[in-house]
């Protein structure tokens, strides 16, 4: 059976990318194969965990690089190279232009920690989205998985799951709920979802 061959994208800790090495070790995601990990930052844990999982990493940074021109002039680079054909956005906080999000339309999944369109867009991110969540005082959030455009958050919905929030919340503890009952559980869904279509098209 054809695979898609999938790149991760990460910037820090990598909890994302850990479900979809265990989703890909539980037969959870059978349609693609996780064939690199490329972190913007080179004392990302991700990369530690990428590695334990015998998987091919890559460090392209944007500050060393100068611009992110530059920068995405090596990604595409990278990318070609390793013939990937679904990029996942898995804690990647480096914004991509409309050069790359063309490049790979309907190709780059992203996971984001609120229900979109609440929470989101430019400034929100980590953390950020769950502080805002809370000094607004929304009872119910969660994750959402969506195709990337050149809009910050704004390409097609493809799965969402919501969190209750709790009295006696802080930022912290919100993030790790909704990490636990959505984003490590849709993540690998989507990811499923679409590299079952473009195995399908090859
Ligand atoms: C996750 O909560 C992810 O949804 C969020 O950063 C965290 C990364 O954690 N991404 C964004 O905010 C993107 N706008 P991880 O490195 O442990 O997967």
């Amino acid at each position: 059976m054809k695979q898609a061959r999938i790149a991760v994208l990460v910037s820090g800790g990598g909890t994302n990318l850990q479900a979809l090495i265990d989703a890909e070790q539980a037969g959870i995601i059978t349609s693609g194969k996780i064939s690199l990990v490329i972190s913007n930052n080179a004392n990302a844990y991700a990369l530690t965990r990428a590695q334990n999982a015998g998987i091919a990493t890559a460090v392209i940074s944007k500050k060393e690089l100068g611009s992110q021109t530059a920068f995405e002039d090596k990604l595409l680079e990278t990318l070609a190279a390793a013939e990937i054909d679904l990029i996942v956005l898995a804690g990647f906080m480096v914004i991509l232009t409309k050069r790359v999000t063309d490049a790979y339309s309907e190709r780059i999944l992203n996971v984001h920690p609120s229900l979109i369109p609440s929470f989101c867009g430019e400034g929100f991110y980590g953390l950020h989205v769950h502080e805002a969540a809370l000094a607004y005082g929304v009872k119910v959030t969660g994750a959402t998985v969506h195709f990337v455009n050149e809009i910050p958050d704004g390409g097609r919905i493809i799965l969402q799951k919501a969190v209750e929030v709790r009295e006696g919340d802080t930022p912290e503890i919100l993030q790790r709920r909704v990490m636990e009952e959505a984003e490590w559980l849709i993540l690998p869904r989507a990811t499923e979802l679409v590299a079952a279509a473009i195995a399908q098209s090859k």
